[in-house]
């Protein structure tokens, strides 16, 4: 694509916005001319050529038009020209700048030819994204979501953003409540739909794991059709899931997980520190292959990748053979080891990018399969999990037996619900407990020992991810 992303002209006729500039000379005026490589909704993180898209949110982008401006922006697409819009400066004016975005999403997508994967799920979604976009690079230009923009504005913004000749858009769609997905979905118009996996996040808002179930299946309503739904077979939900999903009109349903009936079904998964062997029957042919990310639930999530790829007519070799050097994200199990000022050396797995009681246990699980080296310790580092609702105190006392098959030798908890587990944990493994994690940091880096192994996760809201910091902080990379 030799334009860029948007021209002047094809922005304007997809929204059915005015091309214009603030003041200055008419005749000068260049608002017809311009060409934007890329979209933003950010003044901190647009690049010079990019269309500003301000949106009001959290704050109102109108206010960061003139650094939109200062930082190189090609036009800004605006719901008002405000005064601190520079003179001359192109904009695109529209009645409601969301609804915009939305209006350069539908274009976006009626003028590609690509296949669109839509992900959704409890947890496991950003990794699975990550997992569908290695595994198609192989095959084609592939579009996918930035971090986990996965919600009103990022659904209609990854999708504006896709380039006219990609081959695969990858998205990534989440919910706090009920009816969030439909129109997200309705908007991206799925190929094929995956849920990774039905728990208990945000199970506050929705009140139980059926109803969260109901929300993530939204979005199938959107799946084109003949379009296909990947869905996991082991999960208590999953007959609910499969009945919506055919209730939707989706004609083809493909299976994951370990049980005798699933399509994509695995064999064997052997893991260590650093990956995972996977065997697998795809529809009944058996395939071996490496996972670079280790952990029983990322080659679960593989398995709905090898699905997507089917589904999209992908051989699964070889989609299955982009994922052999796919590390874990940070945060999301990524390890580092580091040499402390004592002369010990840690593994520190990264998990302090969020929690809830699925990916506690899959960590805690990922914890247990790893094997210190000498006298060195399994330690727990696990920050409240937020937005559980009233059976926030059973499910975190429900760590418990995730916490004991993991073989962990020392505890650290913190934040008030972290209590109800602390308090079913054996007292030979109690190490520490705090209220805020950070007043945990100090006694957690004295107590490190060569060969220990240190896992901390927790929800974003925790804090633990700076107990990360502050370990590393305090040590020098080997
Ligand atoms: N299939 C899975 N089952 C259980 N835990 C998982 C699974 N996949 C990933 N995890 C773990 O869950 C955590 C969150 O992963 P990830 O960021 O991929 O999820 P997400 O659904 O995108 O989350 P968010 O809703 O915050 O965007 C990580 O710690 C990750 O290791
Ligand atoms: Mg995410």
């Amino acid at each position: 694509m030799s334009a860029g992303l948007w021209t002047a002209f094809e922005a304007a006729a997809a929204t059915g916005g005015a091309l214009c500039a603030r003041g200055g000379d008419p005749d000068r005026w260049i608002a017809e001319e311009w060409a934007a490589k890329g979209l933003s909704i950010d003044t901190r993180t647009l690049s010079p050529g990019e269309m500003f898209v301000a949106l009001n949110d959290m704050r109102d982008g109108h206010d960061f038009l003139e650094s939109a401006f200062e930082r190189g922006a090609s036009a800004a697409l605006v719901a008002r020209a405000p005064a601190n819009a520079p003179d001359g400066a192109p904009l695109l004016v529209v009645p409601d700048t969301l609804e915009g975005l939305r209006d350069l999403a539908r274009a976006a997508r009626l003028r590609n030819f690509g296949k669109r994967v839509a992900v959704t799920g409890s947890v496991g979604k950003t990794s699975t994204k990550e997992m569908l976009r290695a595994a198609l690079e192989g095959l084609g230009h592939v579009h996918a979501s930035d971090k986990s923009f996965n919600n009103h504005w990022g659904v209609p913004l990854t999708l504006a953003r896709m380039p006219i000749d990609a081959d695969f858009g990858v998205f990534e769609i989440g919910m706090n409540h009920a009816g969030e997905i439909t129109p997200l979905t309705n908007l991206v118009k799925p190929h094929v739909a995956v849920v990774t996996t039905i728990g208990e996040a945000h199970i506050e808002f929705l009140g139980s794991r059926e109803n969260i179930a109901r929300a993530k299946a939204e979005i199938f309503l959107g799946v084109v059709k003949s379009g296909a739904v990947i869905l996991p077979i082991d999960n208590d939900q999953f007959g609910l899931l499969r009945d919506l999903a055919r209730r939707a009109g989706v004609e083809r349903i493909i299976s994951f997980g370990e049980a005798k009936d699933a399509d994509i079904r695995l064999i064997s998964y052997r893991g260590d520190a650093s990956g995972s062997e996977i065997a697998a029957s795809i529809f009944g042919e058996t395939l071996d292959f490496p996972l670079g990310a280790p952990g029983r639930h990322q080659a679960m999530n593989a398995l709905a990748v090898i699905g997507a790829a089917r589904a999209l007519g992908a051989s699964a070799a070889r989609a299955a053979a982009g994922l052999k050097d796919h590390g874990a994200a940070a945060g999301r199990g990524a390890q580092t080891k580091v040499r402390l000022s004592s002369g010990a050396e840690v593994t520190i797995l990264d998990e302090s990018y969020n929690a809830n009681p699925t990916s506690m246990a899959a960590a805690l699980a990922l914890l247990g399969q790893m094997n210190p080296k000498g006298k060195g310790r399994r330690i727990a580092v696990l920050g409240q999990m937020f937005e559980l609702g009233p059976t926030a105190p059973e499910l975190h006392a429900g760590l418990a037996d995730p916490l004991l098959a993991a073989g962990v030798d020392a505890l650290y908890v913190a934040g008030a619900l972290m209590d109800h587990l602390w308090d079913k944990a054996p007292p030979a493994i109690r190490a520490g407990r705090a209220g805020d994690a950070r007043a945990l940091a100090p006694s957690i880096l004295e107590s490190l020992e060569d060969g220990d192994i240190i896992m901390v996760k927790g929800s974003n809201a925790s804090k633990v991810s700076e107990i990360v910091a502050a370990i590393k902080a305090a040590a020098e990379s080997p």
